[in-house]
């Protein structure tokens, strides 16, 4: 196109909300990474939340079974909420793994978790609404962003391991109309404590019991639990409906196969809840037509019938995760304990490992003061050849110190190498 029919283009009026929507902040910091490693930058891309399939395959019956379900022709169009066969499979796994009874019409499935937090979204809010939920988190200011809806973003705090308290939210739960919360959390890795969790369920039941007797719209809960297979050593995962049952006619649950199985790009992701809020976002999106591809939804029900198929699978990207955080975390504490101004969050779960880095303010070789997370995040990127994202990318203040450093790319031989290039570049800076 010409530069005239470019800029004819760029004139077009869209939807408001089409012109105000922002991409992912992290892919764009991605695109700054992926043009250095073009340019023959050795860079440690610790910034995406994925995994590299040569470090991190899925499990070999999985694909085994996804060929076979394309060589048996499975594909014509699934059902708009998914195989039975998947979601009797999947009915049973919650029994048997969280003891929690969601019958198979009471389970979604969808073209991974985006579309079915998507469909949540539609189903529970109108525009204007208020959408309630804790920064630093994933995603949440978009999907309220898409349904047209205010955003109610609560900061939460470093010695809450960045997961909201009852307290935090109790200001803002009278005028929101669904809570959008996730644990094990991305960006940070942590997870919600059995009591934290349920204060706040406590707080929702409460609140919907004044809604219930006025007959309004109650408050409902979205619960992204996509990374609750990965927790490491003591750590345990804990849901609403488990510690509160009458949370259940208020809670849909986001699920899928992407991250415990390392299988981002086979899309598949399962919502469960009310059968109500279920059926409205099957309708949703049957029209969106974001179903998981049928041979990928085939395989998935005959890879997650073998039980102990899934738990070996499970143990060894667990060990190859944490193994990953774990000596990342030493190398973090090992320069702190040095005297450098940084800091982590021991890991509990995920990808993530939660990582403070006190450099505002500080001095660069060339006399540059380091002035906000931007320039922090820059100076590691092109210092230490580092790259990871600021939490002000997932909606906390411009002025937090924190960042994510994600491990799905990384290999354990290379982290004492990682460690030493941050070591290098705090070295140069003058406090
Ligand atoms: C908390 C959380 N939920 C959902 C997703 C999206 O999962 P999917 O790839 O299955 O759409 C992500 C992806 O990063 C995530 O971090």
């Amino acid at each position: 196109m010409n530069t005239a029919a470019i800029a004819l283009e760029a004139e077009l009026k869209v939807s408001i909300m089409a012109e105000s929507l922002i991409g992912s902040e992290i892919i764009k910091l991605a695109g700054e990474i992926n043009e250095k490693i073009r340019n023959g930058e050795k860079i440690y891309n610790l910034t995406i939340g994925d995994f590299n399939p040569k470090l991190f395959p899925i499990p070999a019956l999985l694909k085994k079974e996804i060929i076979a379900a394309y060589t048996n022709d499975e594909t014509n169009y699934p059902p708009a909420d998914g195989i039975l066969q998947l979601r009797q499979v999947l009915s049973s796994q919650l029994k048997n793994r969280m003891k929690l009874d969601y019958p198979a019409d009471q389970i979604l499935i969808a073209g991974g978790a985006r579309p079915l937090i998507y469909a949540t979204f539609q189903a529970i809010v109108d525009s204007g609404d208020k959408v309630l939920f804790p920064v630093p988190s994933w995603n949440n200011n978009h999907y309220s962003h898409l349904s047209s809806t205010q955003q109610l973003a609560v900061e939460t705090k470093p010695e809450n391991n960045f997961m909201p308290t009852a307290d935090e939210l109790r200001p803002y739960i009278g005028e929101a109309n669904l809570l959008a919360l996730c644990s094990p959390l991305n960006p940070t890795g942590t997870v919600f404590t059995e009591a934290g969790l349920k204060e706040i369920c406590e707080l929702i039941l409460s609140e919907n019991k004044k809604r219930v007797a006025k007959g309004s719209k109650p408050l409902y809960l979205m619960y992204d639990q996509i990374y609750w297979t990965l927790t490491f050593g003591n750590t345990l995962h804990f849901d609403p409906v488990s510690i509160c049952p009458e949370m259940k006619q208020y809670t849909v649950f986001i699920d899928g196969l992407s991250k415990s199985f390392a299988a981002t790009g086979v899309r598949v992701g399962w919502a469960f809840g009310p059968k109500k809020l279920i059926d409205k976002m099957k309708a949703i999106l049957g029209h969106v037509g974001a179903w998981a591809p049928k041979p990928e939804q085939v395989a998935s029900a005959n890879y997650m019938k073998h039980e102990n198929e899934v738990d070996s699978f499970l143990v060894e990207i667990k060990g190859k995760i944490s193994s990953r955080l774990d000596a990342i975390y030493k190398g973090v504490i090992l320069l702190k304990n040095e005297g450098y101004p940084i800091n982590a969050i021991p890991p509990q779960a995920a990808l993530y490992l939660t990582v403070q880095l006190n450099l505002v303010g500080a001095k660069t070789m060339d006399g540059n003061i380091l002035s906000n997370s931007k320039e922090v995040n820059k100076y590691i990127l092109d210092e230490a050849k580092i790259g990871i994202v600021p939490f002000s990318a997932f909606g906390s203040s411009s002025d937090s110190t924190w960042y994510r450093i994600s491990v799905g790319t990384c290999t354990l031989e290379e982290i004492p190498q990682l460690v030493s290039n941050l070591k290098n570049a705090l070295r140069k800076l003058q406090f």
